[in-house]
C-alpha cells in the first residue's frame, strides 16, 4: 500500500475539494450520541442526510454511509456528539488468548487497513474546518479523546452528577479505558523529507468488555507504534493532526479517524450551571415530543435554559417559556439567550428567539389552566441538585401543577429524572391526569436516568381527590427514608 504523508496538499486544492470538487467518495461515518437516543439520531440522519443509520450494539454509537460532498451537512446534525470516519470495522474480531499474540495482531493490522478513503475525508474535513475558521482542540493543546463524551463512563463536567470512576462502579458498567498511556510511545519518528511537515498523530483506544487479555493503553501503544512506523508520522498526545480511534467493544472492533476535536453538543451554552444538560440530549428530548407550529412549550425548571434554548433554535415555530425558582439559574438563562441573540445579530440575523424567561415557583405557576401544549424539563435528581427527601414533596406538586396548566387530551410532558422510584409513585398518584407513553433510558453523566414521555389525559383538573395536596407523611415509608440515608 502507498504510504501517505499528510498534510502534503496545497490548501487551495483542499478547499476546492471541500466546496464540492471532483472526486466524491463514499465512506462510513461513525457518531457518538447520547446513550438511549440512538434511534432519535438515526431518525434525524435519515431526515437530513437521507441515509439509513446502523445502531451499534455498543450503546451510544451509530454508523451511516455518506458521500464526501455531504460532510458539511453531517457537522450540522443536532443529535450527534462526536464524529469519525471509519477506516475498517470488524463485527467479530478474533482476539488471541495471550496478550502478546493479541498485541502482535493489532500491530500487524495497522499496515493492512484500507486507510486511503478515510484519510481523504479527514483532509476534506480539515479543509472545511479551516474554511469555517475553526481552530479548536486537536492542534491546540488540552484535547480530549473525541469519543470521550459519549462513553458510558465519561461524565461531562457540566452535567449531572458523579465522578466518573464511582459512577461506572456503581452502575456496573464495563469500564471504558482512556488512552492516556498511549503517551508511552511519544518518541520522535524519523524525519521526513526536508521541508515536508511531518503529520502528528495519536491513537485513542476505547475498550469495553472483560474478555480481553490486554488493556486499552497496551492496545493504543502497540497499534500506535505500528501506525507510526507505517506512515512515518510523529506521535504527539496533545498537538496532533490526526486522531486515530481504536474502538473495541467485546469482539466488535472499529478503527476510525476523528472528524471532531470537540463534541458538537457544545453549541449554545456560555453560562454553565451545576447540572447543565448537553444540547444533544436536549435535542433528543425535544424530538420526542414533536413540537408543532405555535405550540406553547414550558420548561418550568430550566436551570441554564439548555432545553428551551435548543428548542427556540431548532424548533423555532413554537414559543418557549423558561422558568426557575433560583435567581442564579434565571440569570444564567437570560445570559445564555442574550449570548445567542448577539451571535445571531453579529451574523446579520434580525429575528429574535421565540423564548421568554421568568422566575417562578413551579408549584404555583402564573399561567392559565389548560394553556400549555408541551412541558419539557429536567427535574432535580436529588443528588447534586435538591435532595431525594425533598423530591417526595416536589415531584407530586410538580406533576399536579403541570397537569393543571397542560392542555387536557392533547398536552404532553417529557420529563428527565434519575429518581425513578419517586417519579413513578408520583405519576401513579395523579388520579389519571397523566399517562406514561414511553420511557427512554439514558446515561446522564454516568447516571442511569429515564426520559418519560407522558400524555395529559382528558381528565379535568381539580375534580379528583388526587388533585388535592397530599402531605409527604402519607406517601413516605421507612424504605424511602432508608433510600435517602443510603444516598447521603
Ligand atoms: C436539574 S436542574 C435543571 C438543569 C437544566 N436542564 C440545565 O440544563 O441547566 C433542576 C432545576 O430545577 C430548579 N427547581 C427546583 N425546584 C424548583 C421549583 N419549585 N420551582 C422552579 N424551579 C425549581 C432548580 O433551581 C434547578 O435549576
Amino acid at each position: 500500500m502507498e504510504k501517505i504523508l499528510l498534510p502534503t496538499q496545497n490548501i487551495r486544492e483542499l478547499q476546492a475539494d471541500a466546496s464540492g470538487g471532483d472526486v466524491v467518495i463514499t465512506v462510513t461515518v461513525g457518531a457518538t450520541v447520547p446513550t438511549g437516543f440512538e434511534h432519535t439520531a438515526a431518525e434525524e440522519i435519515e431526515e437530513k442526510i437521507g441515509v439509513e443509520a446502523k445502531i451499534s450494539k455498543d450503546r451510544g454509537r451509530i454508523y451511516f454511509p455518506i458521500t464526501s460532498d455531504k460532510l458539511f451537512q453531517v457537522h450540522h446534525l443536532k443529535s450527534v456528539d462526536n464524529l469519525f470516519v471509519v477506516v475498517e470495522e470488524y463485527d467479530h474480531y478474533q482476539f488471541k488468548e495471550s496478550k502478546e499474540e493479541s498485541l502482535v495482531d493489532l500491530q500487524q493490522l495497522a499496515s493492512k487497513l484500507p486507510w486511503t478513503d478515510a484519510l481523504e475525508v479527514w483532509k476534506l474535513n480539515r479543509a472545511l474546518k479551516k474554511k469555517k475558521g475553526h481552530r479548536k482542540g486537536g492542534s491546540g493543546g488540552k484535547a480530549k479523546p473525541s469519543s470521550e463524551v459519549s462513553d458510558a463512563t465519561a461524565a461531562d463536567t457540566e452535567q449531572q452528577e458523579l465522578p466518573q470512576a464511582e459512577v461506572s462502579a456503581a452502575e456496573g458498567q464495563t469500564k471504558t479505558e482512556g488512552s492516556t498511556d498511549a503517551e508511552a510511545y511519544t518518541q520522535d519518528s524519523e524525519e521526513a523529507a526536508p521541508g515536508a511537515k511531518v503529520t502528528k498523530f495519536r491513537v485513542t483506544c476505547n475498550r469495553a468488555g472483560d474478555k480481553h487479555s490486554f488493556s486499552s493503553n497496551e492496545a493504543a501503544r502497540d497499534f500506535g507504534g505500528a501506525v507510526q512506523e507505517f506512515f512515518q508520522w510523529k506521535a504527539d498526545m496533545t498537538k496532533f493532526d490526526v486522531e486515530v480511534l481504536l474502538n473495541i467493544h467485546n469482539t466488535e472492533v472499529v478503527i476510525g479517524i476523528a472528524l471532531t476535536e470537540e463534541s458538537l453538543h457544545r453549541r449554545n451554552i456560555s453560562h454553565f450551571g451545576p447540572t447543565t444538560l448537553r444540547s444533544t440530549l436536549c435535542y433528543g428530548m425535544l424530538r420526542l415530543c414533536k413540537p408543532q407550529a405555535s405550540d406553547v412549550i414550558l420548561d418550568p425548571m430550566c436551570g441554564t435554559g439548555a432545553i428551551p434554548l435548543e428548542g427556540a433554535i431548532e424548533f423555532n415555530s413554537s414559543f418557549y417559556i423558561a422558568g426557575d425558582n433560583n435567581d442564579m439559574a434565571v440569570n444564567r438563562t437570560v445570559n445564555n439567550v442574550c449570548h445567542i441573540q448577539r451571535r445571531r445579530g453579529d451574523k446579520g440575523s434580525v429575528s429574535g428567539l421565540p423564548i421568554d424567561t421568568v422566575q417562578w415557583d413551579l408549584c404555583n405557576l402564573p399561567i392559565r389552566t389548560s394553556s400549555v401544549d408541551i412541558i419539557i424539563t429536567d427535574m432535580p435528581f436529588g443528588k447534586r441538585m435538591g435532595s431525594r427527601k425533598k423530591n417526595w414533596d416536589l415531584y407530586p406538586s410538580c406533576l399536579r401543577e403541570m397537569a393543571r396548566v397542560c392542555r387536557p387530551g392533547s398536552g404532553k410532558a417529557v420529563l428527565l429524572t434519575q429518581d425513578k422510584k419517586c417519579f413513578s409513585k408520583a405519576v401513579s398518584r395523579m388520579g389519571g391526569l397523566w399517562k406514561k407513553l414511553h420511557t427512554v433510558w439514558v446515561n446522564v453523566g454516568g447516571l442511569h436516568a429515564g426520559v418519560y414521555l407522558l400524555k395529559r389525559t382528558g381528565a379535568v383538573f381539580g375534580q379528583t381527590p388526587e388533585d388535592i395536596y397530599e402531605p409527604r407523611g402519607a406517601v413516605n415509608s421507612q424504605a424511602d427514608e432508608k433510600d435517602d440515608k443510603e444516598l447521603s
